[in-house]
């Protein structure tokens, strides 16, 4: 292992009817509070009238920001910080999935930086200061309520950066399963994939003597693998959600990922496709996952035979490792196709037209990937494959 310090101050409050605890959650922080909320579900299914109500109880004085768009921008992000510069907000309360939670943290760090928020995202500028903010969360998938990272897009340039400071973990985050019950099914087929993406990121990594950080990954894995197609069938069903939700927070909180350094060219891969063609985070992730699994199985064959045998029942008898490791990827091909998530860049529209344009965004900060690094011949390559 690796040595490492684990630090995460989110408090978690998870559990049917938590979202009272704003009531003793809020006052904590201040009285003026801006809540920040996206495209309308939270007002179809009743939580905005929930939440409001009881920030009216506590005498909580009420602005907003709403519309923030899934891969959120930063002009949604300038929008919040101007309010929060103009009228003093002393607390920021999120209400939404990741999309809204990563808008939020920028707009924390933002009203705290004298210059443009973009240059935090950017990492032009350090983060030294944030306001405090909690979050409701309603979709389960980037894990973004229990960690310190965001990811925003700059839609004018084309370009979609992740950006973290210790700085932007929420103070609080409130995980009610039922706040999840309207999430469309090919929303939840993208959060799925985006939580077992996040775990096969961390699980891809060379550093030695891991055997407890491996079968936690593994059972992740498992248990999301086990619990999906039942709560494609059954979207209300709260133990599913709730499973699912949990999930979600702990494959990427931190808990899951001590003494190693995980992979995350694949996250770089996407975010440049979505920085382009502003498709969903875990669609992008579905497609462009198994290809490269496959251009870097090559690496460390064994580490995909122990994948392909623990977590999708390869028999490795009489197999050479790279043979179980690609029988493995194409079982999780098999089982994301068998739940919905798409396979082609094509499903989107996406063919070959700004290739370059993609090579050359996810090259911006040049060769990346931790497991193996990947140059822009390599990033083609996927790409092309996965057209
Ligand atoms: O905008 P509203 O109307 O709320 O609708 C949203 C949105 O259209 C809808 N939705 C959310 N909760 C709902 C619901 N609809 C009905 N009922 C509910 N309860 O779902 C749509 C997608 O929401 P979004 O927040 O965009 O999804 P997700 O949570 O997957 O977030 C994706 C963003 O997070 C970034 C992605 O790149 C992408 O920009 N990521 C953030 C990470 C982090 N901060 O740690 C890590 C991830 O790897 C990821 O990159
Ligand atoms: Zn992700």
């Amino acid at each position: 292992m690796r040595n490492f310090t684990y630090y995460n101050p989110t408090k978690l409050i998870f559990g049917r009817g938590t979202v009272e605890k704003l009531r003793d959650e809020v006052p904590k922080y201040g009285k003026k509070v801006l809540l920040v909320y996206g495209g309308g579900s939270i007002k179809k299914n009743g939580l905005y009238d929930q939440v409001v109500g009881i920030l009216n109880d506590i005498n909580a004085e009420i602005y907003e920001v709403s519309g923030v768009e899934p891969n959120p921008r930063i002009s949604t992000v300038r929008r919040g910080v101007d309010i929060c510069k103009k009228e003093g907000i002393e607390f920021l309360l999120a209400v939404g999935g990741g999309s809204v939670i990563d808008c939020t943290k920028a707009i924390a760090a933002g009203s705290k930086y004298d210059g443009d928020a973009w240059d935090l995202v950017i990492k032009k500028a350090p983060v030294s200061d944030a306001l405090p903010f909690g979050t409701i969360l309603t979709l389960a998938a980037t894990g973004s309520e229990m960690n310190s990272g965001s990811v925003i897009t700059n839609w004018e340039t084309k370009e979609k950066y992740g950006w973290g400071s210790p700085f932007v973990f929420p103070k609080f985050s409130i995980l009610d399963p039922v706040n999840t019950f309207t999430v469309p099914k090919n929303q939840t087929i993208y959060g799925v994939v985006d939580m077992m993406a996040h775990t096969f990121e961390h699980y891809f990594h060379l550093d030695e003597n891991t055997p407890l950080q491996d079968r936690m990954c593994e059972s992740l894995l498992q248990t999301v693998m086990e619990t999906a197609p039942k709560l494609l069938n059954d979207l209300e069903n709260y133990e599913y959600r709730e499973t699912i939700l949990y999930c979600g927070t702990m494959a990427l909180n931190g808990m899951v990922q001590m003494g190693f350094r995980g992979d995350w060219a694949t996250h770089n891969l996407e975010h440049a496709v979505s920085a382009v063609y502003d498709i969903p985070h875990g669609g992008g992730l579905a497609i462009l996952f198994p290809n490269w699994m496959k251009h870097n199985l090559h690496v460390k064959p064994e580490r995909f035979k122990q994948l392909a045998v623990r977590v999708f029942g390869v028999d490795p008898t009489g197999k050479a490792d790279e043979q179980v490791g690609l029988a493995g990827i194409e079982k999780l091909r098999e089982f994301w196709n068998s739940i919905g998530a798409p396979s082609r860049l094509s499903d989107y529209g996406i063919d070959d037209s700004k290739i370059d344009l993609l090579v050359d965004r996810a090259m911006k900060n040049g060769e990346y990937g931790n497991f193996t690094r990947l140059n822009a011949e390599d990033t083609e390559a996927i790409y092309r494959a996965s057209l």
